[in-house]
Formats: structure tokens, C-alpha cells, sequence
């Protein structure tokens, strides 16, 4: 493991490697599988402007503040808020986060090993010749088993700890680095067939074509809660990460750079599921399988779609791994730096600790199937606690943190690198952190959960 200077801690090295890093924890699963589902259940396009409104006005302040406290506190994120601010419980924060990125393990875990399932059935040629009831049976009978989504589980947990005892730099760095373009490359590929499919334009207009007649509150919170899981923000992965990057790199460059390349990801995936759900005559709102459905489908009618099938799945599970490995890292650095566990110590307790939650997830689809609580199945309950309560609460929390409790000139200096940089938009930035963001995310969670 190589030290690169903040505080004597491992960190990232290149410039590139943090953008690649960042950009791979943000970019995953939530992209290519949650937000195609979610846009599909909460209406189209009006969930989609609100989803962007958010991005640009709450997604980008609450990663450039959790930046900001992750390098200058240079501590895991419950670390980071006891040396920012000595004696005082904002540390809690870091409590939530924690309990937050077990529990988003838990469920990602679950879908990533789906995805490694697919991975074996493209080798397999198992979606030829199928119509789409066919690869949907094929799904349902393999999503509702016990036995391999468990497997499957085991496997990603294994291989994301795997990467986690690697190291910072040499684990995270270099494996996100090279991938992510090729993914990209491949989903415009697959947006062209899709678009090029007979009944194509009705999914372009459901993707971009606002009905205002569909917001409601609950969408407007799931909109939000969306965009916080996609962008990796309010719970401290980017606050963990944003200790490892160096004094000389420029945190706003950072912050917009992810946000944008996370966005067109999202983006580029509704392009290339939509079209396609409505040329196949599916469901857009049919829930977390739309992709497993909609995807073999697309491959079919590609020229060449067996090999594309296998890269692209191989692709989304290694998405999936650059993500959950900052999820990991987020647990991982708190016990390594707060409780002087060992580094594999450390790792094990953690990644058992998100295995034993995750296979109760994993199981809500067969035999705990009937398990509800609140009226919603084990996964669903996590998924929605973390995603939209956990989440919004911390991002709340965080820029309140960073707008009212750290000093504006510890921010300034921080986000300058100490008077390095020019920033331009700074007084913009402390006024939504300060007044704008609080307020909406308090406006949304409150009132979604019947509070206001
Ligand atoms: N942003 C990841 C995705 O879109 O798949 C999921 C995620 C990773 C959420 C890390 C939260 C997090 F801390």
C-alpha cells in the first residue's frame, strides 16, 4: 500500500484515478437498475425533470460539503465530524451513515448477484430464440429460487471484501479506472438498437415527455432519494473518499465532474431501456426486474448480442463492485481508524455483518416473500429506509453541518486549497447550503412522510 501524503493515511494518487474512483462509487446499480425501475414506477418524464432539478440544486452542494469534510477532517466519515467539531454530537451523522451503507449493502448485494447470474446465462446462450414472456418466466423462476440469488450473494460480498483488503489506491483506483468508458460505449450501443426498434417513440416520449398530472409527494421524495443513492451522497462514502484525495485537488472540478458523468449514465440508461419496454409491449412499472426482462431482449436483436450480453453484464457487476467497495470502505475506515481493528479484521466483521442482513433480502423474493413490514417486503423496507429517509436525513444534516456549523472560511480555504484556487461561485454555494437545500429537503422529507 503506498502513502501519498494526507496525514501519513493511504490515499489517491493521480487526479484521474479520484474522478475514477468517485465516479465509480456513484455510478453502479442505481443507475442502470434503480433508476430505469424508479422513472418507470413514478411516471416518466415529470419524475425525470424533478429528478434532474434535484441533481443540479441539492445532488451537487451536498457532495461538494461531504468533500469538504471528508479532506479536512482527513478521518473516516465519524471521525471526520468529531475532529471538525470536537464535543459536540454531530458525529451522529456518522452513526447514520453507518447504519446506512450496511444497509444498502445488504439489498445491493442482493441485485449485484443477479447480475453475476447473467453473466453465466449470456455465456450459457441462454436468452436465444426466447420471446419476452420467455426471458420474463426465465427471470421470475430464477429471482424467486433460493439457492443461486444466494450463491450469487455470497460471491459479490466475497469479491467486494477481496477488493477492500487490497488497499485504497492499488483496489479502488485501478480497477475503476479503465472500465467505466467501456460501459458507457456499450449503453449507447444499446440505446441506437433500442431506439431503432419498431414502437420505439413511445418510450422516448414516456422518458422525456412531462405529465404533471403524476407528481405527487411521494414522487417528489423518491426523486430525491434517487438522486442521493445514484450520486453515493448522504451517508458518507463521499465523505470517506474526499479524506483520501490530496490537498492540491480541486473539489468543486470533482463534484461537477461526477454529478454529470452520473447523470448522463442514468440518462443514457433510460434511453436504452424505454424504448425498448414499449417496443416489446412491457410493463414500464413493473419494479426491480425491468431491467433483467428488458436487457436479454435488447441483446437478441443485436448483431453480434452474445458477445455484447457477456461484456455488458460483466461490465454492470463490475459498476456494481466499484460501488459497493465505497460502501464497504464507509464501514471499513471507521473501524479501522475509530475502534483499531485491523485492516482485515475490520473488513471480514463488516462484510459478514452486510451478508447476514443481505440474505434476508435476498430471500423477500422467495421463501420470506410474505414477510412485510409496514406493507412493504424486508428489501423494499431497506431499500426505502435508506434510500429515502437515511439518505435525505444525512444530506439534510450534512449541509446544515457545512453551512452553519463549519466556519466560512474553513470552507472557503478548503475548497480553494488554501487560496490556491479562484472560486468563483463560493458566496452561491454557502447561500444553497446555508438556506436553499435545508429548507427543500426538509420541505420534501417532512411533507412525504406527513409530518407537514
Ligand atoms: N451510487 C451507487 C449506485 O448508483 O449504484 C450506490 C451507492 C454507492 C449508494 C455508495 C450509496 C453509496 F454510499
Amino acid at each position: 500500500m503506498s502513502l501519498s501524503g494526507n496525514d501519513g493515511r493511504d490515499g489517491f494518487t493521480s487526479k484521474f484515478g479520484i474522478i475514477c474512483a468517485t465516479a465509480g462509487s456513484a455510478i453502479g446499480l442505481g443507475n442502470i437498475w434503480r433508476f430505469p425501475y424508479v422513472v418507470g414506477e413514478n411516471g416518466g418524464g415529470a419524475f425525470l425533470l424533478v429528478y434532474l432539478g434535484f441533481i443540479l440544486l441539492l445532488g451537487i452542494p451536498v457532495m461538494l460539503s461531504e468533500l469538504v469534510i471528508g479532506r479536512r477532517g482527513q478521518r473516516n466519515t465519524f471521525g471526520s465530524f468529531r475532529r471538525l467539531s470536537p464535543g459536540k454530537p454531530w458525529w451522529f451523522i456518522g452513526v447514520m451513515g453507518l447504519a446506512a451503507a450496511f444497509m444498502i449493502l445488504a439489498f445491493y448485494s442482493t441485485i449485484a448477484g443477479w447480475t453475476l447470474e447473467y453473466i453465466v446465462k449470456s455465456f450459457a446462450n441462454a436468452f436465444k430464440g426466447k420471446s419476452s414472456e420467455e426471458l420474463a418466466g426465465m427471470f421470475q423462476s430464477f429471482h424467486t429460487g433460493v439457492f443461486w440469488p444466494l450463491f450469487w450473494q455470497v460471491v459479490f460480498i466475497v469479491m467486494t471484501a477481496w477488493i477492500i483488503l487490497s488497499g485504497v489506491k492499488k483496489g479502488i483506483e485501478q480497477y475503476s479506472k479503465i472500465l467505466m468508458p467501456f460501459l458507457v460505449a456499450l449503453l449507447v450501443i444499446m440505446a441506437i438498437r433500442s431506439l431503432s426498434l419498431p414502437g420505439a417513440m413511445g418510450g422516448l416520449q414516456f422518458l422525456f415527455k412531462p405529465d404533471f398530472s403524476e407528481l405527487t409527494t411521494s414522487v417528489f421524495l423518491s426523486a430525491l432519494g434517487q438522486a442521493f443513492f445514484s450520486l453515493s451522497i448522504g451517508m458518507g462514502a463521499i465523505i470517506t473518499y474526499g479524506s483520501y484525495i490530496r490537498k492540491e485537488n480541486n473539489l468543486t472540478t470533482i463534484a461537477a465532474q461526477v454529478s454529470l458523468a452520473d447523470t448522463l449514465v442514468a440518462i443514457l440508461a433510460g434511453v436504452a431501456i424505454f424504448p425498448a419496454v414499449f417496443a416489446f409491449g412491457l410493463d414500464p412499472a413493473e419494479g426491480p426486474g425491468l431491467i433483467f426482462h428488458v436487457l436479454p431482449s435488447i441483446f437478441q436483436k443485436l448483431p453480434g448480442g452474445y458477445f455484447f450480453a457477456i461484456i455488458f453484464f460483466i461490465l454492470l457487476a463490475i459498476a456494481a463492485l466499484t460501488s459497493s467497495i465505497s460502501l464497504l470502505e464507509v464501514v471499513v475506515a471507521f473501524l479501522v481508524e475509530e475502534l483499531r481493528v485491523s485492516r482485515k479484521k475490520a473488513t471480514i466483521m463488516a462484510a459478514s455483518g452486510a451478508l447476514f442482513v443481505g440474505v434476508f433480502c435476498t430471500l423477500s423474493f422467495s421463501s420470506l416473500s410474505e414477510a412485510k413490514f409496514f406493507g412493504k417486503t424486508i428489501f423494499d423496507l431497506l431499500d426505502f429506509s435508506a434510500s429515502n429517509i437515511l439518505l435525505p436525513l444525512g444530506g439534510l444534516l450534512i449541509v446544515v453541518f457545512v453551512g452553519w456549523v463549519m466556519k466560512s472560511a474553513e470552507v472557503k480555504d478548503e475548497l480553494s486549497n488554501g487560496g490556491l484556487l479562484k472560486i468563483r461561485l463560493f458566496g452561491f454555494f454557502r447561500f444553497v447550503i446555508k438556506f436553499i437545500a435545508p429548507v427543500a429537503i426538509a420541505i420534501i422529507f417532512f411533507n412525504s412522510i406527513g409530518v407537514l
